[in-house]
């Protein structure tokens, strides 16, 4: 089964369902797709003081690849495998302050950076240390406060989110605040791919969401295509709140509501007046994502938190995920069309997963 999609929107058809039922394309979608983009690894706070250390599995229960990131006493920040290269212990277990890393099995010590530095009862082994005791180093980039990291990479995180920066270079994202009472984690029946799709038009929003379409001026929407993100322009109607925007930006004098940017394959970057809802698309298995949503609000920004529709749309985003995850395994259904004007990123995104998945 090829996954080609078409470049002309006008001729194409949507993914087949086989993409989302199939448990090999899920499989294949791991190395394919996930491992060669990049991922939100934690924010940079956890490592904010030198000899900080911070273990995690990278999308825990889909790649499963324990890394941990480290800042060295000077301050420079690591990305590296948390895997022992003797007999393959995890070598931090939790977040900590150290000078090395150790591990608890049989003492071998690395330096932060991941050099190996020490090994007992090895004296007589030979070719050792070889660079392949040395733990495996991951690129690790930090923007916005946030760290992002890639198992092999395909494109440099720089050319992946440039637009979004120079689009938005005017909002003071080096003082967005992680605020942990209003974040929170979804489970979603449906694979990830669903979630995404329902996130890439605002095509629903009349249909789906009747708070959220009393705010957006509908027949303002617009969708911009960049080659591995994406942005919907949600702009708010009169009295809504939206972004005072600077003379320089080319959104000057427009009454934006919400910047929604997608990074491929699963983050988006709903960037509002406040600051920024980051969400991560975690997929468990093929019919089971965790969506986790995660505030950050800008400095002195005034925020009423009790007029925020996030919660109650992802209500109602969730409940028509989970409804076309139940119709995708009809017989009768194989694949859809494209609307060429509303689902325009929709089709971006089935494009780049018809091109990784070859
Ligand atoms: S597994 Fe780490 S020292 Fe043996
Ligand atoms: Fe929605």
């Amino acid at each position: 089964m090829k996954l080609t999609i078409d470049t002309d929107i006008n001729k194409s058809y949507t993914l087949p369902t086989d993409f989302y039922t199939s448990t090999e394309f899920y499989e294949q979608s791991k190395e394919t797709i996930f491992s060669k983009f990049w991922q939100y690894a934690g924010d940079a706070d956890d490592i904010g003081h030198s000899g900080q250390v911070m273990p995690t599995t990278l999308m825990k229960h889909f790649l499963d690849e324990p890394i941990v990131r480290t800042r060295d006493k000077d301050g420079k920040q690591y990305c590296l495998s948390n895997v022992c290269t003797h007999r393959g212990k995890i070598i931090v277990e939790s977040a900590g302050t150290h000078q090395m890393l150790s591990c608890g099995y049989h003492g071998r010590c690395f330096r932060m950076d991941g050099s190996f530095k020490s090994m007992p009862a090895f004296e007589t082994t030979e070719a050792f240390p070889s660079p392949s005791d040395s733990l495996h180093q991951l690129p690790l980039e930090e923007w916005m406060g946030l760290h992002f990291t890639s198992l092999n990479p395909v494109i440099s995180f720089q050319e992946l989110v440039r637009p979004i920066q120079e689009r938005l270079s005017w909002l003071p994202f080096d003082t967005l605040t992680y605020i942990d009472e209003k974040s929170r984690d979804y489970i979603v029946n449906g694979h990830w791919a669903l979630y995404c799709d329902n996130y890439l038009e605002g095509f629903h929003v009349p249909f789906v969401h009747e708070g959220l379409n009393n705010a957006l001026a509908f027949d303002e929407y617009e969708y911009h295509l960049h080659p591995y993100c994406n942005l919907q322009l949600g702009v708010a109607k009169d009295g809504e709140p939206c972004f005072d925007i600077p003379k320089d930006s080319p959104d000057h004098g427009r009454n934006i509501y919400a910047y929604y940017y997608w990074v491929f394959p699963n983050m988006m970057f709903n960037i509002y007046p406040w600051g920024l809802s980051l969400n991560v698309i975690d997929p468990k298995a093929k019919d089971l994502t965790l969506v986790r949503f995660r505030t950050y609000q800008f400095k002195d920004t005034p925020f009423d938190w009790t007029a925020n529709q996030i919660d109650i749309t992802e209500l109602e985003d969730e409940a028509v995920v989970e409804s076309v995850q139940d119709g995708i395994k009809s017989r009768f259904y194989h694949r859809g069309r494209f609307s060429p004007t509303m689902e325009k990123c929709v089709h971006h995104f089935h494009q780049l997963i018809g091109k990784q998945m070859g």
